[in-house]
């Protein structure tokens, strides 16, 4: 099954070289098709936070204000155990950085290498791949965080901007919606909810996570939204606690984090009963694993389109002509590679799964 995650990934970076996504171009179906992760919540409501807890390390920019102003998507590779993790951009396909502070540093200038210093968003997608033997196999992409007003120097569409743009990952079907809601706040003020709500009514893919569980206050407590009882959604509520401002300032190690997290649930008498499904690690194992259900649920359609592509693409290439000197027909021929070995696994897998032929 890691195949199939690992496959995707190729061909969701293929699809970012080729500069689709979303976008009308020779692939328009293909990168909407693939499943993934999307991670949506209000400004501040944890979602940097979520995401660097589930990869262990402190990668991304932060401060006040619009940070993430482009789509990250974020594929996390699961390497042999004792290796040395590292990060690897697409736009930079060479550069191996071990530094992630460096990391932090080139997703802020790429970012405003798109959107040129303004404040203004881009849904053009940075690609990031981190290779670490503690992650766990999965593809979430990072959006801007969902916001009510423009600050000085933005343009007054940019918070209409943002909820198109989150809009427009979460409403394809094939779109896992990691909603993220503080539990400081209101669960009925959440933007995650407000917004995942329009898309997926039922909860059917949509993950709730709530943040901040350590920032209630006192005599207060999330049990209900935990259960399930204050808004119903077909997967279980997840709580996590991440690191405060005061953790960041004092540069507070992740792994200590997470057992902190892991303590804080286990040994609070609100939360004992439900400690063995808290916690990021526990978030990022039921995340995988649903990822992989969703793929293998999805092989059929994804094979037919995969061969309509192979199809286009061979046309394409044909159409070119040989020798094709632009780069284009260099990617053309990397994408037309990655589809074939799809298509290949594909074959080998459905072999596997067909009626009598369990394994
Ligand atoms: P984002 O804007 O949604 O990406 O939010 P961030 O992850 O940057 O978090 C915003 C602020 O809330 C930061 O100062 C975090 O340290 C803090 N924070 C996030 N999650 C938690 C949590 O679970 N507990 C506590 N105490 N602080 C948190
Ligand atoms: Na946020
Ligand atoms: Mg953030």
């Amino acid at each position: 099954m890691d195949n199939l995650i690992t496959l995707v990934n190729k061909i969701q970076r293929a699809c970012t070289a080729l500069g689709d996504h979303g976008e009308e171009n020779a692939l328009p179906t293909l990168w909407d098709a693939l499943p993934s992760i999307a991670v949506v919540g209000g400004q501040s409501s944890g979602k940097s936070s979520v995401l660097e807890s589930i990869v262990g390390r402190d990668f991304l920019p932060r401060g006040s204000g619009i940070v993430t102003r482009r789509p990250l998507v974020l594929q996390l590779h699961k390497t042999d155990e004792g290796s040395r993790d590292y990060a690897e951009f697409l736009h930079q396909p060479r550069k191996k950085f071990t530094d992630f502070a460096q990391v932090r540093k080139e997703i802020a200038d790429e970012t405003d290498r798109i959107t040129g210093r303004s404040k203004q968003v881009s849904s053009v997608p940075i690609h990031l791949s981190i290779y670490s033997p503690n992650v766990v196999n999965l593809t979430l992409i990072d959006l801007p965080g969902l916001t009510k007003v423009a600050i000085e120097g933005q343009a007054e569409s940019v918070v209409a901007d943002i909820e198109n743009m989150v809009r427009s990952y979460i409403e394809k079907p094939n779109s896992i919606i990691l909603a993220i809601s503080p539990a400081n706040q209101d669960l009925a003020t959440s933007d995650a909810i407000k917004i995942s709500r329009e898309v997926d009514p039922k909860g059917e893919r949509t993950f709730g996570v709530l943040t901040k569980v350590d920032l209630m206050d006192k005599g207060t407590n999330a049990v209900d939204i935990l259960e399930g009882k204050a808004y119903r959604l077909q997967f279980p509520w997840v709580g996590v606690v991440n690191r405060s401002q005061a953790d960041i300032n004092k540069s507070v190690d992740m792994v200590v984090a997470r057992r902190r997290e892991r303590e804080y649930f286990s040994s609070n008498p609100d939360y004992k009963h439900l400690a063995h499904r808290m916690g990021s690690e526990h978030l990022a194992k039921i995340l995988s694993k649903h990822l992989e259900t969703v793929i293998k649920s999805r092989i059929p359609s994804l094979q037919s389109l995969i061969n309509k592509t192979l199809a286009e693409i061979e046309s394409e290439l044909s159409r070119l002509g040989k020798p094709i000197a632009a780069d284009a027909g260099g990617q053309l021929y990397a994408i037309l590679e990655i589809c074939r070995a799809f298509d290949q696994i594909f074959k080998e897998h459905l072999d596997g799964v067909r009626p009598g032929g369990d394994r």
